[in-house]
């Protein structure tokens, strides 16, 4: 009965996740799609789709600012949609335009995770432009340091995801968003 309440969808907004690479963003968009029946924008897959090449090309190709400005257009085009849950790439709160254009979407969700746990995660491939040859603990510790104001800038809330399961990690949005 418990576990059922839990999984009733409590919140009224469209979702938008923010949060370093390998913080869970594409997880747990998936699987709150599942749960609560959400339209999935990831928006790195979205741009790759657009532009018929992967991330590492477009940055290869066109360079950073010619990607992020794909990611504006992508956040003011998604201000239009309903019932969406929205998986941001972990650099777009760099800009502050994007922190104002993803609170118009709807309520912005941080996942947070140690410096260890994102090594962990993203060990696992090689799509990361901005990490190739900078795998390790020390690299990503001062990297998240220096993007910390940016993400707290543009959260409504934050959650922690270092060693929780993705269900726990859904419940406590769900339950989160419903005070908005
Ligand atoms: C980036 C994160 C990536 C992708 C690009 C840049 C960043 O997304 O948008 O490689 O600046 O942190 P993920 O967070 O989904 O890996």
């Amino acid at each position: 009965m418990e576990a059922r309440r839990e999984t009733e969808k409590q919140f009224n907004c469209n979702v938008v996740l923010i949060g370093f690479m390998g913080t869970g963003k594409s997880s747990i968009a998936r699987k709150m799609s599942k749960m609560f029946n959400l339209d999935i924008i990831e928006m790195d897959e979205t741009i790759e789709e657009r532009e018929g090449m992967t991330i590492t090309q477009i940055f290869e190709k066109y360079g950073e600012e010619y990607f992020r400005n794909r990611e504006t257009e992508l956040l003011i085009e998604m201000q239009a949609r309903e019932n969406v849950i929205v998986s941001c790439g972990g650099g777009t709160p760099l800009r502050a335009c994007n922190q104002a254009e993803m609170k118009k979407i709807g309520k912005v969700v941080w996942l947070n995770a140690t410096p260890a746990t994102i090594l962990e995660r993203v060990s696992r491939n090689n799509n990361r432009p901005l990490l190739e040859g900078n795998k390790n603990e020390a690299f990503i510790a001062e990297m998240l340091a220096g993007r910390i104001d940016k993400y707290k800038a543009a959260a409504d809330i934050i959650v922690d995801t270092d060693n929780r399961s993705k269900l726990e990690v859904c419940n406590e949005i769900n339950k989160r968003l419903a005070v908005f």
